[in-house]
């Protein structure tokens, strides 16, 4: 029997998550208990020195989330390293969730400076972010490596709804008919809104490409002032390799029953160009046509190699 859990039980049978259906809000798909709920999700009051990091699925929000604990704890890895990172960081969207319980409650529980998840594109963010003038770290990333790490993530992810194969989740992708929507109305929505409010948009390449330099950016931002050997230690603790054996920012605590690791581990490869091993010629062609039709007009521009 499925049945859905609130609260803080960590023992979670076989069975006891179910996957979800996608409802729409706004016109956005979103899994089912979050569009059921999101009134309430919406009302969620912001503090001022609440910082949001909104991504849209897959772009790196887990690393983005260890590099700013990392900032905020002085590189400090054992502080780091005092919850997993789905207990840390307060997940909005999330209602209800298996071991944690909604994500606003959970905000709300958690004390300040708090760090807080979303995954909602910028017309669902609650207002309150905005009426309180809160920072906000987007992390964007390729659609093309996007769509592969989202796929392999529906199918580990047993509350996420059941991906079906690769060539119609390709389709669904392409729709935004997927968990939070279109990935082009989401990277075009926060970067068209970058300029009008505390808005740091960082890209995932650039972050493979030279991590110490968009870090630098990240300290900056948050008006931080650490010396040397501290960024050092950053870029080290929360490299791919380190990061995918770290149980406190690699998921695996969470029980099989949610995150399925046996299917696809939630640190998967870490690349740029992934989808490479993934699309066939004629997918490529067909993402191509779409690609150029939705991102026209926008000055948002993405590296799919490095
Ligand atoms: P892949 O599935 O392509 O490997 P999110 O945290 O937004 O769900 O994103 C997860 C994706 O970011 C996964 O991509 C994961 O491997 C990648 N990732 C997580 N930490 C990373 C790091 N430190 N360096 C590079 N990629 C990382």
């Amino acid at each position: 029997m499925c049945k859905k859990m609130e609260g803080m039980s960590v023992d979670i049978p076989e069975g006891a998550v179910c996957r979800s259906e996608l409802k729409t809000v706004e016109g956005v798909a979103l899994v089912d208990t979050t569009a059921d709920n999101y009134d309430a999700i919406s009302k969620f009051q912001a503090r001022p020195d609440d910082l949001l990091i909104a991504t849209y699925p897959k772009a790196g929000t887990t690393w983005i989330q260890e590099i700013v604990d990392m900032i905020y704890n002085e590189g400090d890895e054992e502080k780091c390293k005092r919850a997993p990172v789905f207990i840390r960081f307060p997940f909005i969207d999330l209602w209800p969730s298996v071991l944690i319980p909604p994500g606003i409650v959970h905000a709300e529980r958690t004390p300040s400076p708090r760090i807080i998840k979303t995954h909602f594109p910028f017309q669902l963010v609650p207002k309150s972010f905005w009426e309180q003038n809160c920072k906000v770290i987007y992390v964007a990333r390729n659609a093309k490596d996007t769509v592969v790490s989202f796929y392999y993530f529906d199918k580990m992810n047993r509350g996420q709804p059941d991906p079906g194969t690769w060539e119609e989740y390709f389709l669904n992708f392409l729709q935004g008919n997927v968990s939070w929507g279109s990935w082009f109305d989401h990277v075009r929505g926060f970067w068209d809104k970058k300029d009008k409010h505390r808005i740091l948009y960082l890209f995932y390449e650039d972050m493979k490409e030279n991590p110490e330099r968009e870090i630098r950016k990240v300290i900056t931002f948050l008006e931080k002032d650490l010396p040397d050997s501290v960024v050092n230690k950053i870029v080290h603790h929360t490299s791919f390799l380190v990061m995918k054996e770290n149980p406190m920012a690699n998921y695996s605590t969470l029980p099989k029953a949610v995150f399925d690791q046996s299917t696809s581990v939630f640190m998967r490869k870490g690349q740029v160009g992934d989808w490479k091993n993934h699309f066939t010629v004629a997918q490529n062609e067909e993402f191509d046509e779409v690609y150029k039709e939705k991102m026209s007009g926008t000055s948002l521009r993405f590296r799919t190699v490095l």
